[in-house]
């Protein structure tokens, strides 16, 4: 059973403003990105130990596509039990637990700081997320609560400060799309350095220190889906790239974005990368 509480004491500073926006494109844009980033969140899973008959605690579940993945892992006998801020997201993430015919999945809709559950879990995980939120170490140890001695901790998070590192003078493209990302993801308050700082969130709630990998898609062939997904990352992007003044939807050309990386991949004869993330992984002992 669980409770949502009325009072957060973890949103006295502020989150970050979901750079990504609510509309039915993002909806849209997350079922891709899991196209893109679900092996990696499988592998995790995997590596970190979900198996059969886990009951698991998923936080900012968004469309559901983590919560499919854990779903299969834990088969018919697990449980995976979504929280999202987002209401109506859920709304499409049961509809597709619905449609694959999974009876082992429960979304919460809430901010997932701030429930009660009566039993823990033998694992959490989130995709995402805490990058997004105003103090993540602060609530990365209350989620801690929600996890049974022994039990399963995997999260994979964003690295934007690694992401310049790869411009280069023949890629002038890319090298506007990633100033722009990194501009607008600061400007939100996200946290850029979630992904190396899991390893200082887990050690300083106590957890040992995570098993991690760095991954990033790239890609170069004509048929890659990387360069239509990141004209759907800039189709969410564009009202807050203008709310800043960064870029005008003229600037970003959405329309016309995916065709001109691909051209330009094959002029500077250099993959197209996406942005970089780290998975980590670790079980708390105590
Ligand atoms: C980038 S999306 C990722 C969704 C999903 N994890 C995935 O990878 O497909 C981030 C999600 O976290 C949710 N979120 C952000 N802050 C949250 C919070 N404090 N509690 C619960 N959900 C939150 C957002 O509403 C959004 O759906």
């Amino acid at each position: 059973m669980t409770k949502n509480r009325s009072e957060n004491p973890n949103t006295s500073r502020r989150d970050a403003t979901y750079t990504l926006g609510r509309t039915s494109h993002e909806t849209t844009r997350l079922i891709e990105q899991s196209r893109i980033y679900g092996e990696s969140t499988h592998r995790l899973c995997k590596r970190a130990g979900i198996i059969k008959g886990m009951r698991v605690l998923e936080i900012g579940s968004g469309a559901g596509d983590v919560t499919l993945t854990l779903a299969e892992l834990v088969g018919p006998t697990g449980q995976v039990v979504g929280v999202d801020i987002n209401a109506d997201i859920l709304d499409t993430a049961r509809q597709r637990a619905a449609d694959a015919g999974l009876r082992n999945t429960e979304f919460i809709a809430g901010d997932a700081r701030n429930l009660d559950f009566s039993d823990q879990f033998d694992a959490i995980v989130g995709r995402f997320v805490l990058m997004y939120m105003a103090e993540p170490t602060k609530a990365f140890a209350k989620l801690m609560t929600h996890v049974k001695r022994g039990g399963i901790v995997a999260f994979q998070e964003p690295e934007y400060t690694l992401y310049p590192a790869i411009q280069h003078p023949r890629t002038p493209l890319m090298n506007q799309l990633i100033t722009w990302i990194l501009d607008v993801f600061a400007h939100s308050g996200a946290h850029l350095d979630m992904g190396i700082g899991l390893h200082k969130t887990f050690v300083d709630a106590g957890l040992p220190p995570p098993t991690m990998h760095l991954e990033s898609p790239i890609g170069a062939a004509k048929t890659w889906a990387g360069y239509r997904y990141m004209a759907t990352i800039f189709q969410s992007l564009l009202p807050l790239l203008e709310k800043y003044n960064l870029a005008t939807a003229e600037e970003v050309g959405v329309d016309t974005l995916a065709a001109r990386i691909r051209q330009e991949v094959d002029t500077s004869k250099r993959p197209f990368f996406l942005p970089p993330h780290i998975t980590a992984y670790s079980t708390r002992r105590s």
